[in-house]
């Protein structure tokens, strides 16, 4: 099963997905953490991407975007099936990622839509917190840490995403309105869109999600 995971920031693709690909084996394209990992590389592309990502709040171009999803497909074992967090964004990357898809044999078979309003997704980011040494994932309302914002690994402070500033996180989702929104049009005009309430428990909305894909 092909899949693509798709919302406003903080609706829960990166959450919801991880728990599919540990209950299907899903292959797994998480566009926000591939592209922050290439920011920690001394290149010129991992420096573009993070002026665009961390800097600007504004999505990378398309041009590196399908750059890199046709090398990470390329290297990556699809037999089980995949997800595609935060890829697509953008019409066109959709259909990028759909003929590439075509040629290895393979489609989309559902577009995952978490829908959350806008306040809900205030609250959400200005609540995650993020252990800079390894990387796990806090909310200080749903998943708060043991100890006042410290790992429960590692001890270490938590500190906030570099984007999940008041600034950044007003510019992407203005972005999210102008072009993520036809996306979202499109697939549901293509008939495989499922819509899911994103504001209920990260439990609720898993088995909401699991529910519609048994019917495929
Ligand atoms: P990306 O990392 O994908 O960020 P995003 O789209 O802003 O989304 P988030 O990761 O913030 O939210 P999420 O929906 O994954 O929610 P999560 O599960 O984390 O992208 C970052 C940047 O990279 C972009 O701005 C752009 O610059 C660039 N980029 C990425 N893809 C690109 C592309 N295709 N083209 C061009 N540029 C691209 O949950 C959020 C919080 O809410 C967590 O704290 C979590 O614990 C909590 N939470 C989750 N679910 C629930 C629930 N049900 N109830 C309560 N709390 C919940
Ligand atoms: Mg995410």
């Amino acid at each position: 099963m092909n899949l693509i995971i798709v919302g406003p920031q903080a609706s829960g693709k990166g959450t919801q997905a991880k728990l599919l690909v540990q209950k299907l084996g899903l292959a797994y394209f998480e566009a926000g953490d591939i592209l922050r990992e290439k920011t920690k590389e001394n290149s010129l592309i991992g420096k573009e991407i993070d002026l665009w990502m961390n800097q600007k709040g504004k999505l990378v171009p398309d041009k590196i975007m399908v750059q890199v999803v046709a090398e990470w497909l390329d290297r990556t074992d699809l037999s089980k099936g995949v997800i595609f967090d935060g890829f697509p964004r953008v019409v066109d990357q959709y259909l990028f990622l759909r003929d590439l898809l075509k040629k290895k044999g393979l489609r989309i078979d559902r577009a995952i839509y978490l829908k959350i309003s806008r306040s809900i997704c205030w609250k959400r980011l200005r609540a995650r917190r993020i252990c800079p040494k390894c990387d796990r994932e806090f909310n200080l309302i749903t998943r708060p840490p043991k100890t006042d914002e410290l790992c429960d690994d590692c001890q270490v402070g938590l500190v906030q995403r570099q984007d999940d500033t008041p600034e950044l996180i007003k510019r992407r989702l203005k972005t999210y309105e102008e072009v993520t929104k036809p996306l979202v049009t499109l697939v549901s005009k293509e008939g495989i869109l499922v819509e899911i309430d994103g504001e209920k428990t990260v439990e609720k909305v898993q088995q909401d999600i699991l529910k519609h894909l048994k019917k495929i």
